[in-house]
């Protein structure tokens, strides 16, 4: 014969299980309904329900365990929080009835609620914060509810406690990363799709006033729009790789292909084509970064000549970019971008590459020419 020990450990075991499932969900409701219905089995019982209160005394959320969605859309409300449901909430504590009818807190069932007699309601909570509140009622087997009935419940409310706290941390960082998302989304449609309009804009610019315009640049303005849609698809599916190859001289050659510049602009690239041992997104942060500065000197400018090198250092990738043009106070357009004016571009460098554990110093003065250092971490192969 099985020790009552045993009993109650086997009861235990039963718990845990039942309660780690409902720690399994995402969703908040879902692990609300999991331990309801994990309640109403573990404690034998018709029916339970799982407040969760509003922080103005009313209930977030209701999820019941036991009625039929049918039984459910008959009562033309959930409870407010008033009567027995709202006493668990401000009183703290257990309450136990053998019949809920004769106990002066409740406030009655609303109408087509099917009947219930004897309750348990116990208050979910971890040190002082109450997450909820669990209701049970009427025993399978028509009994009242006992003290051994009542440890269950308690030790079934912890657990749902924990379950209840994790998926509001879960749903809190989902938000964060969800603002991340948008914040990374709005940065790569500044750098690549507008950069990439805003050149187009110039070439068009370029061919007013012309007395015939060839039959050749109208198809490279359309294969450059084509470029652009490309890019918008990219981001609309989150399919930003349309990289060919992953070594450094391939990626920036890419990146730097795609900035129009104007005619008379010499470009110089000195691009080693060494392995980027990074994660892709980083791959993508790299090359908007270099275009970025790319085609702030073709914007902002006016040079003569644009030259990019880039050299690796130990575990470092140092790419420089130069322009013979007109300068401007650097110091300035950070402080401006640090307030949130100026420009979105040099900011969003900065960002990425910091976001990549690396910096950026941008070194320059009217009349001086430009010179940016991109400096971000190669992860040695084999590492
Ligand atoms: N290479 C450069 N030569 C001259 N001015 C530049 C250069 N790069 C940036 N600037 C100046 O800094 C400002 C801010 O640049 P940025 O943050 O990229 O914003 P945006 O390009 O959108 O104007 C530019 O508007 C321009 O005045
Ligand atoms: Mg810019």
């Amino acid at each position: 014969m099985e020790t009552e020990l045993g009993h109650f450990l086997r009861r235990l075991q039963e718990i845990s299980q039942a309660m780690l499932y409902t720690t399994e969900a995402r969703e908040l409701h879902v692990v609300l309904d999991r331990i309801a219905h994990a309640a109403k089995e573990l404690a034998g019982t018709r029916y339970a329900a799982l407040g969760v209160p509003d922080g103005q005394g009313g209930l977030r959320y209701f999820r019941t365990a036991g009625m039929t969605p049918e039984e459910i859309a008959m009562i033309d409300h959930l409870p407010r929080g008033h009567g027995l449901i709202g006493a668990i909430m401000t009183e703290r504590r257990v309450i136990r009835l053998s019949s809920i009818q004769s106990d002066k807190r409740s406030s009655g069932f609303p109408p087509h609620h099917p009947p219930m007699t004897s309750f348990l309601g116990v208050p979910v909570q971890a040190g002082t914060q109450l997450y909820g509140m669990l209701y049970l009622c009427d025993k399978r087997n028509g009994e009242p509810f006992d003290e051994f009935d009542e440890l269950i419940v308690q030790t079934v409310a912890s657990y749902a406690a924990l379950a209840i706290s994790g998926a509001e941390v879960a749903n809190q960082s989902r938000q964060i990363q969800l603002l991340e998302e948008r914040e990374r989304i709005g940065m790569a449609l500044h750098d690549g799709v507008i950069q990439s309009l805003y050149g187009i804009g110039m070439q068009v610019n370029a061919l007013r006033g012309l007395p015939e315009v060839s039959e050749e640049t109208l198809s490279e303005i359309v294969h450059s729009l084509d470029d652009v849609i490309e890019d918008i698809r990219g981001f609309i599916s989150q399919l930003m790789t349309r990289r060919t190859a992953d070594n450094l001289r391939a990626v920036l050659e890419q990146a730097i292909k795609r900035v129009i510049l104007p005619p008379q602009v010499l470009v110089e690239l000195h691009l080693p084509p060494v392995p980027l041992n990074m994660p892709a997104d980083h791959i993508d942060s790299l090359a908007l970064m270099v275009r970025e500065a790319v085609s702030n000197a073709a914007r902002h400018a006016n040079p003569s000549r644009i030259q990019v090198f880039a050299e690796v250092v130990k575990n470092r990738i140092l790419i420089n970019i130069y322009d013979d043009g007109r300068g401007f106070e650097s110091d300035h357009a950070r402080d401006q971008a640090e307030q949130g004016k100026g420009g979105m571009g040099l900011m969003n460098m900065h960002q990425r590459a910091q976001a990549m554990g690396g910096s950026i110093v941008v070194d320059s003065a009217p009349g001086k020419g430009t010179h940016v250092l991109i400096m971000v971490p190669n992860a040695p192969l084999n590492s």
